[in-house]
C-alpha cells in the first residue's frame, strides 16, 4: 500500500532545511536526504504544492521548482490526479552489485569482524553433519547458548537462569519483538534523543508515541526532563542505552541510573536496556552498576554480538523475567521462526572467548577514535568534538546548523553519512553530526579531509543571514 506524508510531518522531518540559495534547491536537497535516509520510503505521496507552500511559508512557485528539480534527478514522479510520489533510489551504475563501491561508508557503525571469527566458523562447520540432521532453527534458542548468555550476566553480578533468556536474530529483532508484545496503539514510550534510529522506527511502527529525553555529550541524561516525562506521561516502556549510548557515546553515572530506575518504577514503566554497545569500552574505566535491584519484571535487557564480533552474525538476545520470555516466545513465530542453529553454535563458542574479543574490540575502536579525533582537530578546529570513552561514534557539534547540507555535499565527494536529524526523536539536531569511528584510520583521515572541503563550501553557500544568526548562538 502506498503511503502519504502530511505537510506538517514533512516540515518536521525537514527541520532546518533552508541551508543554501536558491531556496527551491535547498528544499529539494532536504527531500533528497530524507529519501536517502529512508525516512521517506519509496512510493510515498508528497503533500500538494499549495499545502506544503503554506506550511513552510513559501510561495507555491518555490515548492513547484523544488518538485521539478526532484523530478529531474529521478527522486519523484508527478502525475495529474495522484500528485508527486517518491521513487525507489536509482543505481548510479546498474552494472555494479554494490552501489556504494568506492565510497567511504560511515552511515552504519559496523566494526569489521573479530579476526578470530573465520576460525570459529570453520571449527563449528566441522560439526555440520550433526547440525543438519536436526531442524536447524528454534524459536527460544539452544540451551547451550542460553546457558552461556546466562553465565555472562552472572559474571556481571546479575543472577540469571537460562529460562530468563531468549535468543533472537540480532538486537533489532529483539526490539521489534518487545515492542510488538508490550505496546498498543498510542502508548507512550520514553526514549533518549538523540537515539538509535532503527529502535525509534520499530517503536513507532508498533504504535508508540515517543517522548524524548535529551542526552548530551557534555552533560549526559537530562534527569529533570526524564523525571517529568515519567511522571507526566506514565510511559508503558522506556528504551534506554545506559552504556556508550548510540550516538553520543555517553554512559550513565550511578546517579543517572538510580534516578531513572526510581522514576521508571514510580511510573510503572518497563525499562528496556539496550546493551548492544555496552562492552565497547575503549578506555576501560570503572562501570557503575545499576538497574539490578527492585522489581526484576520491570527491567528487560537486550544484547547482541553485532558490534563486539560482527554485524553479519545475526545473534542477539533478550534477558527478562521468565513469564515475559514465554509471552515473547508465543508471539515470535508471526514474524520470525527462530535463530539459525549454526549461528547459535558459533555464538556459543564465541561467548567462551569473550574477554579476548572485548579486549581486541577496545584496541580497534581506540585506533579509530584517536585517528578521527586527531584528524578533526586539525581539519575542522571549529567543531566541538567530544571525548568518547567508548561506543562506536563521535557525536559532534558543528559551528553552524548545516548537518543535512553537509551530508548531501560530502556524499558527492564519496563519503556516506547520516545527518544529525536522523537520530532525533522530535526534530532538530541540525547542528550535530554522527561520525562512526569503525572504519580504518586511513579512511577516517580521508573522510575528515573531505568533510573539511565540504564544510567550507556548504558554509560559503549558506544564506548570510543564516550563518550569522547561527554564529550568534554559539
Ligand atoms: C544500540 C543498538 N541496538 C541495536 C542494534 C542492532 O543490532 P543487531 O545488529 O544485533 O540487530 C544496533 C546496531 O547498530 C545498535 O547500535
Amino acid at each position: 500500500m502506498d503511503s502519504r506524508i502530511s505537510a506538517r510531518a514533512l516540515s518536521q522531518a525537514l527541520g532546518g532545511w533552508r541551508t543554501r540559495e536558491p531556496a527551491y534547491e535547498a528544499l529539494a536537497d532536504g527531500i533528497r536526504l530524507l529519501c536517502l535516509d529512508n525516512r521517506l520510503a519509496p512510493r510515498t505521496t508528497l503533500p500538494a504544492e499549495r499545502e506544503l507552500a503554506l506550511t513552510l511559508g513559501l510561495s507555491r512557485s518555490t515548492v513547484a521548482a523544488a518538485y521539478r528539480s526532484l523530478r529531474d534527478t529521478g527522486h519523484i514522479a508527478s502525475t495529474r490526479g495522484s500528485g508527486s510520489v517518491t521513487l525507489p533510489l536509482r543505481r548510479r551504475d546498474p552494472g555494479r552489485t554494490d552501489p556504494h563501491e568506492g565510497m567511504i561508508d560511515l552511515q552504519q557503525a559496523s566494526p569489521p569482524a573479530w579476526p578470530g571469527l573465520a576460525g570459529t566458523i570453520a571449527e563449528v562447520a566441522g560439526g555440520a553433519a550433526a547440525l543438519v540432521s536436526r531442524v536447524g532453527y528454534d524459536v527460544l534458542g539452544r540451551i547451550e547458548l542460553r546457558t552461556a548468555i546466562a553465565e555472562h550476566y552472572r559474571d556481571r553480578g546479575i543472577p540469571t537462569s537460562p529460562g530468563e533468556v531468549l535468543v533472537t536474530t540480532g538486537a533489532q529483532s529483539a526490539i521489534h519483538l518487545i515492542a510488538s508484545v508490550l505496546l498498543g496503539r498510542g502508548d507512550r514510550v520514553l526514549i533518549e534523543t538523540p537515539t538509535y534510529p532503527h529502535a525509534a522506527d520499530a517503536l513507532r511502527r508498533a504504535g508508540a508515541r515517543l517522548v524524548g529525553v535529551p542526552v548530551t555529550t557534555s552533560d549526559g541524561w537530562d534527569l529533570d526532563r526524564a523525571e517529568q516525562a515519567f511522571a507526566r506521561t506514565l510511559p508503558v516502556l522506556a528504551y534506554l542505552m545506559p552504556d556508550f549510548q548510540n550516538p553520543t557515546g555517553r554512559s550513565m553515572s550511578a546517579l543517572e541510573r538510580a534516578t531513572i530506575h526510581r522514576a521508571g518504577e514510580r511510573a510503572g514503566s518497563v525499562l528496556v536496556l539496550d546493551e548492544t554497545t555496552a562492552e565497547l569500552d575503549i578506555d576501560r574505566g570503572p562501570v557503575p552498576r545499576g538497574f539490578d535491584d527492585g522489581d526484576p519484571a520491570a527491567v528487560i535487557r537486550l544484547g547482541s554480538l553485532g558490534k563486539t564480533v560482527w554485524g553479519g552474525l545475526r545473534v542477539g538476545w533478550i534477558r527478562a523475567d521468565a513469564d515475559l520470555i514465554r509471552r515473547l516466545v508465543a508471539a515470535r513465530p508471526a514474524h520470525d521462526l527462530g535463530t539459525p542453529e549454526f549461528e547459535q553454535a558459533v555464538a556459543t563458542a564465541l561467548l567462551a572467548d569473550s574477554e579476548r574479543i572485548v579486549a581486541q574490540r577496545s584496541t580497534l575502536l581506540r585506533e579509530g577514535r584517536d585517528a578521527l579525533t586527531a584528524a578533526l582537530a586539525t581539519e575542522l578546529p571549529a567543531w566541538s568534538v567530544p571525548v568518547a570513552r567508548g561506543g562506536v561514534s563521535l557525536w559532534i557539534e558543528l559551528d553552524a546548523a548545516l548537518s543535512s547540507a553537509l551530508v548531501m555535499d560530502v556524499r558527492s565527494r564519496g563519503v556516506l553519512l547520516s545527518a544529525g536529524p536522523r537520530f532525533s526523536v522530535d526534530g532538530g539536531h541540525d547542528r550535530h553530526l554522527r561520525i562512526p569511528f569503525t572504519a580504518t584510520p586511513g579512511e577516517l583521515r580521508r573522510a575528515a579531509s573531505l568533510l573539511a572541503q565540504s564544510w567550507h563550501d556548504v558554509r560559503a553557500g549558506a544564506p548570510v543571514s543564516f550563518v550569522e544568526q547561527v554564529d550568534a548562538l554559539v
